[in-house]
C-alpha cells in the first residue's frame, strides 16, 4: 500500500541540505573551475572577480529565486511549470528552449568532463609525467583530437551521469551530492594549501585578488555577468525543475543564498588554488580553454608531490562535472517522465543516450572534423563543439534568463511569487520588494544587455 503511494507521489528531496548540496553541485561545475579561472586570466583577474560576484549576488540571486518559487509553486518540469501557470497560452515555450538547452549543453558539456576523467586516468597511470614542459599543449591537443579515446571517455561519463539520474532524486542525486560536494570541497582547500605554500605564490593571489579597475571595460563587465549566468545553472529550466522537488516548508530564500555563496566560493577558491600554481612556476595566467589541461599538468610536473595533486585534482574537476550533468539530464528526465509517462528509467536511459550521440560531433569537431566549420552572422568561423557553446551560452541561457524574469514579474506577477517565496506570508522579507524591482526592470534589461554582446552586436 505504502509503496503505491510512494509511487503516485511526486519525488521530493529529503532534507534541505540534500536540496543545497544537489542545487550547489548543479552550479559547481566546469564553468566554475575550468572556465572561470581562464576567463577571469583573459578579462584582468582581480577586477573580473569583483564585477562577477556582484553580478552573481545581484543578478544570479534574483533569477535562481524566481526558478526556485516557480518549480516549487508549481511543482512540475520545466515545461509543465509554464502551463500550469499559465494555461492556455505559448508560455510554456520558454520551458521548452530550456529542455532544448539543457540537453544541448549535456551534450559538449559531457565531452570536456571525458577530458578531465581521462585526465585523472592519464595522471594515475604516470603518462603525464616525464613530458617535456613544452609538450603538454600539443600532448593535451593530440588527444582530444583523436577520434576514439575521447568519445569513449565521454561515453563513460555519461554511464555514470545516467546511473546517478536513474537512482533518482533520493536515492540518487541527493544521496551522491551530499557525499561528492563535501569531497569537492576537501580536495579544492588540500589544492589550495599547496599551491599557496609554493615559493612565488603571492604573485598570484595579487593577480587574482587585487583589482586594477582601470581595466573594467564593457567586455569585461559582460562576460562577467555571463560567467555568473553559466555558473550558476540559470535559465536552462534546471533550477526550476530542482524548486520542484521542494516541498511547501522549506525556505527558498535562504537556500537559494547558501546555493549562491556555494558556486561563488568555489570559483573564488578554484581561482585561488589555480592562479598561484601558476605565476610560481613562471606560466602565463591568460592560457585559454587549455589553462587546466595544458597548463596545470606542467604546473604539478614542477611541484613537489605533483602526481598526487594532480590525480586529485582532476578527480575534483569529475566530481564537479558529474554534478552538473546529472542535474541537465534531470531536466530532460523530468519532462520526458511527465510529458509522455514513461518510467524514470527508460526517460533517463533514453535522453541519457540521445544526448551522448548529439556530443559525438562535438568530439569530433576537435580533431578528424575540425574542418568542417559554420559561419553564424557576425561570427568567425566556428567548429561543431563552438557552435553548440555558442547557441546555448550566449543565445538560449540569456534567453531563457529574460523569459524567466518576464514571466515572474509580468504573468505570474511579484505579488504572486512574493507570496510563494514568503511560504504564503510566514516569513517577511524586507528585500523581498527590492528582489520585486530587479526582476521587473533591471535583470532583465542587463541579461538583454549580455545578450547582444554574446551576439557581437554590442
Ligand atoms: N553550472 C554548471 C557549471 O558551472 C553548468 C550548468 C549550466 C549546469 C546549466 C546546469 C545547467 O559548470
Amino acid at each position: 500500500m505504502s509503496k503505491n503511494i510512494n509511487y503516485i507521489k511526486r519525488e521530493s528531496w529529503g532534507s534541505s541540505f540534500g536540496f543545497i548540496m544537489a542545487a550547489a553541485g548543479s552550479a559547481v561545475g566546469l564553468g566554475n573551475i575550468w572556465k572561470f579561472p581562464y576567463v577571469a586570466g583573459e578579462n584582468g583577474g582581480a577586477v573580473f572577480l569583483f564585477i562577477y560576484l556582484i553580478c552573481a549576488l545581484l543578478l544570479g540571486f534574483t533569477v535562481m529565486l524566481s526558478e526556485h518559487a516557480l518549480g516549487r509553486y508549481s511543482q512540475k518540469n520545466a515545461v509543465g511549470t509554464f502551463k500550469e501557470i499559465a494555461p492556455g497560452k505559448k508560455w510554456w515555450l520558454i520551458g521548452a528552449i530550456g529542455v532544448l538547452a539543457s540537453f544541448i549543453i549535456l551534450s559538449f558539456y559531457s565531452v570536456v568532463a571525458g577530458w578531465t576523467l581521462a585526465y585523472v586516468f592519464k595522471s594515475l597511470t604516470g603518462s603525464l609525467s616525464g613530458i617535456p614542459l613544452t609538450e603538454y599543449s600539443s600532448f593535451f591537443t593530440s588527444f582530444i583530437s583523436n577520434p576514439l579515446e575521447p568519445i569513449f571517455w565521454q561515453s563513460l561519463f555519461m554511464v555514470l551521469t545516467i546511473f546517478i539520474v536513474t537512482l533518482g532524486i533520493q536515492s540518487g542525486i541527493e544521496k551522491w551530492s551530499k557525499v561528492l560536494m563535501p569531497a569537492l570541497f576537501a580536495i579544492l582547500i588540500l589544492i589550495i594549501v599547496r599551491s599557496l605554500t609554493l615559493e612565488g605564490a603571492m604573485d598570484g593571489v595579487k593577480f587574482f585578488l587585487s583589482p586594477d579597475f582601470s581595466k573594467i571595460n564593457s567586455k569585461v563587465i559582460l562576460s562577467a555577468l555571463g560567467q555568473a549566468f553559466f555558473s550558476l545553472s540559470l535559465g536552462v529550466g534546471a533550477m526550476i525543475t530542482y524548486g520542484s522537488y521542494l516541498n511547501k516548508e522549506s525556505h527558498i530564500p535562504s537556500d537559494a543564498f547558501k546555493i549562491i555563496i556555494l558556486g561563488v566560493l568555489v570559483a573564488v577558491l578554484a581561482g585561488l588554488a589555480i592562479f598561484p600554481a601558476v605565476f610560481a612556476t613562471g606560466m602565463s595566467p591568460d592560457g585559454g580553454p587549455g589553462l587546466i589541461f595544458m597548463i596545470l599538468p606542467a604546473v604539478f610536473s614542477k611541484m613537489p608531490f605533483g602526481n598526487f595533486f594532480e590525480i586529485i585534482f582532476f578527480i575534483l574537476l569529475s566530481i564537479a562535472a558529474l554534478t552538473s550533468a546529472i542535474s541537465l539530464l534531470e531536466v530532460l528526465v523530468a519532462f520526458i517522465k511527465d510529458k509522455f509517462n514513461w518510467s524514470r528509467k527508460k526517460a533517463t536511459l533514453i535522453s541519457g543516450f540521445c544526448a551522448f550521440i548529439w556530443g559525438v560531433p562535438s568530439s569530433l569537431s576537435q580533431g578528424i572534423w575540425n574542418k568542417i566549420t559554420f559561419t553564424l552572422p557576425g561570427q568567425d568561423p566556428m567548429i561543431f563543439f563552438d557552435v553548440m557553446d555558442f547557441f546555448t551560452s550566449n543565445i538560449l541561457m540569456p534567453i531563457g534568463g529574460i523569459c524567466v524574469c518576464v514571466f515572474t514579474a509580468y504573468i505570474w506577477k511579484t505579488k504572486n511569487a512574493t507570496w510563494e517565496l514568503s511560504n504564503q506570508g510566514k516569513y517577511t522579507f524586507a528585500w523581498l520588494g527590492f528582489w520585486s524591482f530587479l526582476v521587473k526592470y533591471i535583470a532583465p534589461l542587463v541579461i538583454f544587455l549580455v545578450l547582444l554582446q554574446g551576439l557581437g552586436i554590442l
